[in-house]
């Protein structure tokens, strides 16, 4: 960390400069009081055993088994439409209140016909969702397609008002990798599809030791045909033949990118692809075993295109603050260094010039508000 700048202050910096995320999963970073009060509810229908849960909820820093009871308990509470609108809009909030000023974030529509769910119902629900949000200006665009605006007017400025915090938030619908070619289709249709209504991309995600890259090749390449922009979780295990084949296919971004080889690192140094780094997911996850050794200390020293971001906030217990801040403290970057990091990452968002045009604006104002400290 940056000489002369204490814990407390570093922290509060992470927290304060604009930031942008571009990697998180919907359902993983529903928040534990949300999942406490649903999970109670799901036990009283008889759904579940809640004490089978209760303490994997409550417990701060869960095992890697505990994140993949979680999963489960996850997707059974995805079912029902309005849980799912009221997770987006506590995902957009509490992103918001980190000052994340762009979020893309992605989730993976499901089908449930027992409960009267489709895939084009679920992401409806996702964007019912982000429409009430009401504590923070979310800028999205609208299922109907209309143009997009912030959902609520800005306060006039007045003694009294609290400046309201601003995001743009994007949406990518993943590919679960349990899926099968026609199932990963028809997402792909459907971000197509839905693209009026703020989804800009894929991604391929899921337990990396199940599927096979063949199965989604094939809805991969008609998003690439379309102009669909498509980021990948790769190299999560060491599958070198898979990791070949997904930088192969030449994606827009990766995810984690934990067991990639030297060969492969030429390769994605050569096409100079972004890498979205998940500091806390790795460690958790136990990708590798300490949090010094990871690869995000070569890549920045080589100035490889890299964004830093949570995976799974609530899964994790972190935010995007904590990452900036855990980057800091790992690999010694101070304030100047984050604040780069952060500003670079507009480059790498999916969403059109005219989005990347105002976050541009909006890290100009923040350098010129924070020149002191940037330049001190
Ligand atoms: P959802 O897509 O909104 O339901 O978010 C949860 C889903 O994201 C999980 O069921 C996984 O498919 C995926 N996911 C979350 N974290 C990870 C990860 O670390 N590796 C791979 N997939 C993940
Ligand atoms: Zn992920």
């Amino acid at each position: 960390m940056g000489e002369g700048c204490g814990f407390a202050e570093m922290k509060e910096w992470c927290r304060s400069i604009p930031k942008i995320e571009l990697h998180a999963h919907l359902n993983g970073c529903i928040r534990d009081s949300t999942l406490l009060e649903l999970a109670k509810e799901l036990g009283q229908k008889g759904d579940i055993i809640f004490s089978d849960v209760e303490h994997v909820i409550m417990k701060y820093g869960r095992s890697l088994t505990e994140c993949f009871q979680l999963f489960d308990l996850f997707h059974i509470l995805a079912t029902d439409h309005e849980t799912i609108s009221r997770i987006t809009k506590e995902v957009v909030e509490d992103f918001a209140a980190e000052n994340v000023v762009y979020l893309e974030l992605r989730t993976t529509p499901k089908n449930n016909i027992a409960k009267g769910m489709s895939k084009q119902s679920y992401l409806k629900a996702v964007v019912d969702g982000l429409k009430a949000i009401t504590s923070v200006d979310a800028s999205f665009i609208n299922f109907s397609g209309r143009a997009e605006s912030f959902c609520k007017p800005l306060h006039k400025s007045g003694t009294n008002d609290i400046k309201r915090k601003k995001i743009y938030v994007r949406l990518l619908l993943s590919i679960d990798r349990r899926e099968t070619t026609a199932a990963a289709m028809e997402t792909v249709s459907l971000a197509l599809e839905m693209k009026e209504c703020g989804v800009v991309g894929i991604d391929l995600s899921g337990n990396p030791v199940v599927g096979e890259w063949s199965t989604f090749l094939p809805a991969l390449m008609y998003a690439k045909e379309h102009g669909l922009p498509v980021t990948l979780h790769c190299g999560e295990i060491a599958n070198r033949k898979e990791i070949q084949e997904m930088l192969d296919f030449s994606p827009e971004r990766i995810g984690h990118a934990c067991f990639l080889e030297e060969d492969d690192w030429e390769r994605a140094r050569l096409s100079k692809i972004p890498v979205e780094i998940c500091l806390t997911s790795n460690l958790r996850t136990e990708r590798l075993s300490s949090i010094d050794v990871h690869h995000f200390g070569n890549l920045y020293k080589a100035q490889h295109p890299l964004v830093i971001c949570t995976d799974d906030t609530g899964l994790f217990s972190t935010n995007l603050s904590n990452e900036y801040y855990l980057a800091a403290a790992t690999f010694g970057l101070d304030k100047k260094d984050l604040f780069y990091l952060s500003t670079n990452a507009v480059e790498f968002i999916f969403a059109d010039d005219g989005v990347k045009k105002v976050l541009r604006e909006i890290f100009q104002d923040a350098e010129s508000r924070l020149a002191v400290e940037l330049h001190s």
